[in-house]
């Protein structure tokens, strides 16, 4: 009997920790991995340093690279419930495009000119944190720990739109004969069929493969699409280089949900995947490049 109780607590578990947390979060961490690590790659020497510096003073243990915290921020999401709403906004599917007060506002009654609960108004915020030397260094870790992962979130198009689903998360689909939703399929699912990559126990994954596929993805990256992406002055505009990347993202969440096949039916997973994955694969390219352009710019 106690073996059958244990047996069936242990199912609840491993369901609300496979079933649930998964949707709460953003590209999965390999997503976050590759951008963290096509940034690394392209940081001058003084960001560099200052980077290793920062993330040799992690409280739970030192780091020497951007992947090892590119998920921090969904790993405190339980325990750090407003922070929720930071990692994506919500802009209708069929709007032009942002609008703070539409968007990104918090709350009811007295709150609600606050207009900074969103990731378009928290990227910009935490870069200023980051590029301020008179700040503690802990409080400098933290801000490039949200640095690395809104920059990843920011650029998955379906955390910059909403059709009255959650961003996707309510829109269930069955991809490659699994049952999965629209905003899950656009974190990790598309990354995953791509490489067979599979996350095991606890959001663990490969370092090795997914350090070297970042290599090639980087390696593709040519100067022009380097100088078309990331602005020399983009840390002082950084308010509206954050806005066009979420208008960026909405219009592409826009063609995911426009290429869904009506009622799913099964044998669409394949023409979608051979038109989403390119896509997938600019946008972790652009956004490694372009956190790489504002750690450089912020940490000169
Ligand atoms: N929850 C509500 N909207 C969301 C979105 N666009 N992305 C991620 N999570 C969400
Ligand atoms: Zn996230
Ligand atoms: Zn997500």
């Amino acid at each position: 009997m106690h073996r059958i109780r244990a047996a069936m607590l242990a199912g609840v578990l491993v369901v609300v920790t496979l079933g649930v947390v998964p949707c709460a979060r953003a590209w999965g961490p390999e997503g976050h991995a590759l951008v963290a690590d096509i940034a690394q790659a392209r940081l001058d020497p003084s960001a560099r340093r200052e980077v290793a510096r920062l993330l040799a003073h992690d409280d739970d243990g030192a780091k020497t690279s951007l992947d090892e915290i590119s998920s921090w921020a969904d790993a405190i999401r339980a325990q750090r419930r407003k922070t929720g709403p930071w990692h994506y906004v919500d802009i209708p599917l069929d709007a032009d495009g942002y609008d703070a007060p539409r968007d990104c506002r918090r709350g009811r009654g007295r709150r609600q000119r606050d207009v900074t609960n969103c990731v378009v108004a928290k990227l910009p915020y935490f870069v200023g944190i980051l590029r301020d030397r008179s700040r503690p260094d802990g409080e400098r870790l933290e801000a490039l720990k949200w640095v690395v992962h809104l920059t990843g979130d920011i650029h998955q198009p379906l955390h910059d739109a909403d059709d009255h689903d959650g961003g996707g998360n309510a829109r269930v689909l069955y991809y490659n004969g699994a049952r999965t939703n629209l905003h899950a399929l656009w974190d990790m699912g598309i990354i995953e069929t791509h490489y067979h990559w599979r996350l095991g126990w606890n959001f663990s994954f490969d370092h090795d493969a997914v350090r070297a596929q970042a290599a090639a993805l980087d390696r593709q990256i040519t100067p022009a699409q380097r100088t078309a992406w990331a602005a020399a002055n983009l840390v002082a505009n950084i308010d509206a280089a954050t806005i066009a990347w979420a208008d960026e993202g909405h219009t592409l969440a826009r063609q995911a949900y426009a290429r869904l096949p009506a009622n799913y039916p099964s044998g669409w997973d394949r023409a979608y995947q051979d038109w989403a994955w390119p896509v997938v694969r600019e946008q972790l390219q652009k956004a490694g490049v372009r956190l790489a352009a504002v750690l450089n710019q912020a940490l000169d």
